[in-house]
């Protein structure tokens, strides 16, 4: 059945201005308890108090009736930062790093992308994507809806456009929608060891009109960070693929402050994110650019690091969102639960402000936020059913999955009605 009234869910969803919200505005949703749901073909028709919704539609209407049992209802996530498309786990790494080898040195010592990239170059296409496809169910069960996935571990035109080919057959496989980031500027591959300006140039020169003609990715992303790409080289990629129609991302200021920050402002990037160890300064001009501060808690967790400066951020105006950075070296999770109780519980951020940043900031940091990201008339009916009354179970109950359901354009994904 196309149609469908989901009633008695006490909704919380973050209501959409036009742009990321920021500031006070983050922490601000719209409450329906009891409230309902009328969907069409996928997408919502009316949303607001049960009592006015059920009225105006039970007159002359069919449609197949949900009853949501007073569980809270939200939007489907979106994860706007991860590197899940990967042929290979690093736990020898992950036991190096913990007991006490930092992860630049590993990159270094040709481990950490590196490693990856080896991989991920004798990986075929189909198994690219069979990996790809797992990481990425296991992330719809836990409410990620709408997902973004960069390449980054190929690093020459073949390779990378094999990533990008396993990240769009991810999305025609699933339920997901799948947004394709092209990063191949995310180490300096062995082959050029010692030449970040002349990986820069073939990147520039050679793979950028590849990735364009494949006609796959949508952002260009760079790694800005000391010992891999500075801020010129940064600003050089990014410049000729926003010439190319892709609009910038940038890794920035993750380990150490090289101002890319303030060079997102610049580019007026969709987003900059990490910024573990960003100056104010920098993001204050991102929040004027409309660039959405991406924040990774799970990556500071991983790697053992202070977490970002998410309250100053906030309470500095600029929007931020919550992604899982899902990788085999820096974070290995698909949760974006799990990301959301360390943005509560490690970064200050309330449930209400975590769950703005899972879902209408996120979806604003991929260009997403027309489709999907709050729950209103015209947006998809992407949602999720949690086991609990509010949005502060999600960090409440900690270390297990509270998502009881998930649906995707209306239809249930995990369960069968
Ligand atoms: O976002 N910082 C660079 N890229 C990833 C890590 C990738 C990896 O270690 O494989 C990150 O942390
Ligand atoms: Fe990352």
């Amino acid at each position: 059945m196309t149609t469908k009234l989901f009633i008695n869910a006490r909704i919380h969803t973050p209501v959409d201005g036009g742009a990321p919200a920021g500031g006070a505005k983050q922490g601000r949703l719209a409450v329906f308890d009891p409230g309902a749901i009328f969907v069409k073909n996928g997408i919502i028709e009316r949303i607001g108090p049960e009592k006015e919704i059920s009225a105006d539609l039970v007159r002359g209407r069919i449609y197949q009736l949900i009853d949501c049992k007073g569980r809270c209802l939200v939007p489907g996530f979106v994860d706007p930062h991860t590197h899940m498309c990967f042929a290979h786990r690093r736990e020898a790494e992950f036991e190096m790093r913990i007991a006490g080898t930092p992860y630049l040195e590993i990159l270094k010592r040709g481990g950490g992308i590196l490693a990856s990239v080896r991989a991920v170059r004798e990986a075929s296409a189909e198994e690219l994507f069979q990996k790809t496809l797992a990481r990425a169910i296991s992330a719809l069960g836990m409410g990620t809806t709408t997902l973004e996935i960069k390449s980054g571990y190929g690093l020459d035109v073949e390779n990378e456009l094999k990533m990008l080919l396993a990240i769009e057959s991810v999305d025609r496989a699933t339920p997901l929608d799948v947004v394709p980031t092209f990063l191949g500027a995310h180490a300096v591959p062995e082959e050029f060891a010692g030449d970040a300006d002349g990986y820069v140039s073939m990147l520039v020169d050679e793979m950028l009109p590849a990735v364009k003609a494949q006609g796959i990715a949508r952002f260009c992303d760079v790694f800005c960070e000391k010992g891999v790409f500075d801020i010129q080289q940064a600003r050089r990629v990014l410049e000729a693929a926003a010439k190319l129609g892709l609009r910038a991302k940038i890794h920035a200021d993750e380990v150490h402050d090289l101002g890319g920050a303030s060079l997102a402002a610049d580019l007026r990037a969709v987003s900059a994110d990490h910024l573990l160890a960003a100056d104010m300064a920098g993001v204050k001009k991102m929040g004027a650019a409309g660039t959405v501060a991406v924040l990774l808690p799970a990556t500071a967790y991983s790697l053992k690091t202070p977490y970002a400066q998410a309250r100053t951020i906030i309470d500095a105006g600029v929007p931020a969102a919550l992604a899982t950075d899902c990788n085999p070296g820096s974070s290995y999770t698909e949760s974006m639960p799990f990301v959301m109780g360390l943005a509560v519980m490690q970064m200050d951020m309330t449930p209400a402000e975590a769950l703005t940043a899972a879902t209408l900031n996120a979806a604003y940091a991929i260009g997403e936020a027309e489709r999907v990201g709050s729950l209103e008339v015209g947006k998809q009916a992407d949602f999720l059913i949690l086991d609990g009354q509010s949005p502060a179970m999600i960090a409440y109950h900690a270390g297990v999955n509270p998502v009881a359901e998930v649906f995707k354009r209306g239809e249930c994904v995990t369960c069968s009605r």
